[in-house]
Parts: C-alpha cells; sequence; structure tokens
C-alpha cells in the first residue's frame, strides 16, 4: 500500500480544454460525450492535489515505490563529477511507466461501469493497458501503427499475451505524418460504431498524467527531501517529463530538461494553438503546442507526438522548462554507454534523456541530475 495523493499540474492552468465540434470550453457534460464520467471530472478539476483511491494505492503498492538507484559507472564513463540519480520505472509490471496511469485509468472506468477500451499504441501504452485492464475484467482493443508493430514485434506479443485484441494499422498516410494520429484515427473509427467502447488515449490529459506524478514524488522522498539541481525527462505527450518533474516544476534552483527528437521538436518549435489527437473532431481539443507534422521519417517510437500535454506548454511559456534536441543515434549512443556501464538495456525514448543527461553532465560540475528509466529495452533500442 503506498500512502500518496496525486499533483494535479492543470489545476494552474485551468481552461484548456475545448469541444471539437463548438469550439467553446469543454464542460462536464460536453466530455461525457467522450469519457466515462470519473475522467471527465479529472480533466476539468481545480483541485491541487487528488487522492489515490485505497484499492488502487493497494495495487501500486505491489510495485511501488520503484527503486532509485545511482548511477556511478555511467557518470565515471562520463568523466563527470556530477552524480546521477536514476529512478526505475522499468521496474513496473509493464515495464514502463506507462504503467501508472494504465492501472489509473482502468480503475476508473471499471468503476464506472465501462466493459471495452480502445487506444492507439506505439507499444509500451499498449502492454501497459492491456495488463492493467486485464485485471478490473475490461476488455482492450489496441491499435498500433505499422512502423512500430515492425519495429517492436515484442510488444505486440505482449498486448495479445495479456488478452488484448491487436489492430495494426496500415501504411503510414505520406512522410511526416504522426503515426500516433494514424492509429488514434483507427481507433476513434472503432469506437464509434460500437456503443459502450471508451477510447483513451495514451498520454497527455490529465488522467493519464494525474498518476505519473507519483513517480517524482517518490523520488524526491527517496532523495532524502532533497530536490536535485537538474531534472531530465523525455516528452511525448508529456507524461513522463511531467511525472518525473512534478514537484520540481517552477521551484527556484531546480532545471527542468525536456528532451526531444529532432523530428518531433513539439516543445521547442510548436505553435500554441488548439490540438487534437484525432482529425475526426471527436476527443477534446486542448490549447498547447503542436506541429503540423514530423520533421521526418525515422522511427522514434513514443516521443512522435505532435501535441503536448497543456502544462509541458504552460511550464515552457513560463521559463520553468528548458528544452534539448537529439538525434536517434545521440539517443542510441546514450542508451548503449548507459546499458554498457549499468547492465541496463533501456527503450529508444529513454535513451533520449540519457542523450540529455549526457549533454547535461558534461555542462555542469558538482550538480545532482534527476533522470528515470521510462521503459526497459525488451528489445534493441525500440
Ligand atoms: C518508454 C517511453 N518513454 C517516454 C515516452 C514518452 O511519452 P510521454 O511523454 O507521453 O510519456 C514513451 C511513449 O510512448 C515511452 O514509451
Amino acid at each position: 500500500m503506498i500512502d500518496a495523493t496525486l499533483i494535479n499540474l492543470s489545476a494552474e492552468h485551468p481552461a484548456h480544454l475545448l469541444d471539437p465540434v463548438t469550439g467553446r470550453l469543454a464542460t462536464e457534460e460536453s466530455l461525457a460525450r467522450v469519457l466515462p464520467p470519473r475522467l471527465a471530472r479529472m480533466e476539468l478539476t481545480d483541485e491541487p492535489t487528488i487522492p489515490v483511491p485505497a484499492e488502487l494505492a493497494e495495487l501500486y503498492g505491489t510495485f511501488r515505490p520503484t527503486p532509485l538507484f545511482e548511477a556511478t559507472r555511467f557518470a565515471a564513463a562520463l568523466g563527470t563529477d556530477c552524480r546521477i540519480h536514476v529512478k526505475d520505472e522499468g521496474t513496473t509490471p509493464s515495464g514502463n511507466h506507462k504503467a501508472n496511469s494504465a492501472l489509473w485509468v482502468a480503475y476508473h472506468c471499471a468503476q464506472d461501469g465501462v466493459r471495452t477500451l480502445a487506444t492507439e499504441t506505439t507499444g509500451n501504452w499498449g502492454v501497459a493497458l492491456a495488463q492493467a485492464a486485464a485485471r478490473f475484467g475490461l476488455e482492450v482493443l489496441c491499435f498500433l501503427d505499422s512502423a512500430s508493430a515492425a519495429a517492436r514485434p515484442d510488444r505486440a506479443a505482449m498486448m495479445r499475451e495479456a488478452g488484448a485484441e491487436v489492430v495494426v494499422v496500415g501504411e503510414d498516410r505520406a512522410d511526416g505524418f504522426d503515426p500516433l494520429v494514424l492509429s488514434a484515427n483507427a481507433a476513434i473509427d472503432h469506437v464509434r460504431e460500437m456503443p459502450g467502447v471508451r477510447y483513451i488515449f495514451g498520454s497527455v490529459y490529465n488522467y493519464f498524467i494525474l498518476p505519473q506524478t507519483l513517480v517524482g514524488q517518490e523520488a524526491l522522498a527517496q532523495l532524502g527531501g532533497e530536490a536535485p539541481d537538474v531534472v531530465v525527462g523525455s516528452c511525448g505527450g508529456g507524461a513522463n517529463l511531467l511525472g518525473i518533474a512534478a514537484p520540481f516544476l517552477g521551484r527556484p534552483g531546480v532545471d527542468v530538461v525536456c528532451a526531444e527528437s529532432e523530428h518531433c521538436p513539439v516543445v521547442s518549435a510548436g505553435v500554441f494553438g488548439d490540438y487534437s489527437i484525432d482529425d475526426r473532431d471527436f476527443y477534446p481539443r486542448l490549447r498547447t503546442y503542436g506541429l503540423e507534422r514530423l520533421l521526418g521519417s525515422e522511427y522514434i517510437g513514443g516521443l512522435g507526438s505532435t501535441l503536448v500535454a497543456a502544462p509541458v506548454a504552460a511550464f515552457h511559456r513560463r521559463g520553468d522548462l528548458a528544452t534539448r534536441t537529439f538525434t536517434s543515434a545521440e539517443a542510441v549512443k546514450a542508451a548503449r554507454l548507459f546499458e554498457e556501464c549499468e547492465g541496463r538495456a533501456v527503450a529508444l525514448e529513454t535513451g533520449y534523456q540519457l542523450a540529455a543527461v549526457v549533454a547535461e553532465a558534461r555542462a555542469r560540475s558538482r550538480q545532482r541530475i534527476l533522470v528515470n528509466i521510462s521503459s526497459t529495452g525488451h528489445s534493441r533500442f525500440a
């Protein structure tokens, strides 16, 4: 059993959710058309903290707190006198940070009487949701883009093993077209035909971000309550970054660094506007940063989200979030070095944040850097 409350980062940034059809501010009633009531309320609440229900606290307690270790060999190999503290979300049941959100979402959907969930995934989220939903007797349909299916065949197998149905979504439409939008559209087309099936997006929305804030809060406690100088997180939709950084954002003396792929610089080069994950006018639109398209076709897994959670944009606009952009070669190099030194294989997305750790460690002296393993590497840097 864990003893925790979640930090509601959206409480500071209200009124960013819009009805996709009318363009007006979303209400609980308008959100209820697409979200189960409990999830709809989470999108609008301005409570600064949210309690974890006892049944869920019990379940989280089976694998939380996740370990925090110091990567001394990695630091030595970089020739830095900085200390690198690594929070290990690779030890969750799904082997990635998404397990925190998956349990949260599955629990609340089950409470609301939902029987079937549909989602888009590049792999890790589908595994986490399939496993969590099975605990609550829910059925899951995962729409997986063809690039991820090819890069990560193990993830589809893991989703099926957990009882989910996996639908591989055809060839990507055009160079630069976001594969997440493609698979989200496919999932939404399915949901529209099947009353009673609820579509869940695997990042960005508050229902997804909230439980990730356990990660940063635990890390702070494991560091003896002493904040690090730098916190690093790779950013797809923002769940990983906001999760590890939650207690540190806006805190004087702590630099929060967002690691992005050069093909999807949504925080550093995104345009502030209204965006949705689908182009079907279905899911609520968010006032946040977005990109029209990806800037290349190289595989970047879950870092290819062309919109981010609204708090990521808000913190960046306020100057509380710095960005660093990397090539996949830099990400893979950092991941390889980390594996050689620490004996832990990590996923490609984690490689990006390790590349940011390398850059920060080389630019600083005698500082403490906090990063997390957002996923173990089930297959080679994928
Ligand atoms: C291992 C891993 N790290 C990071 C991310 C980034 O996504 P988000 O910012 O939504 O947490 C993903 C997304 O799929 C992921 O699988």
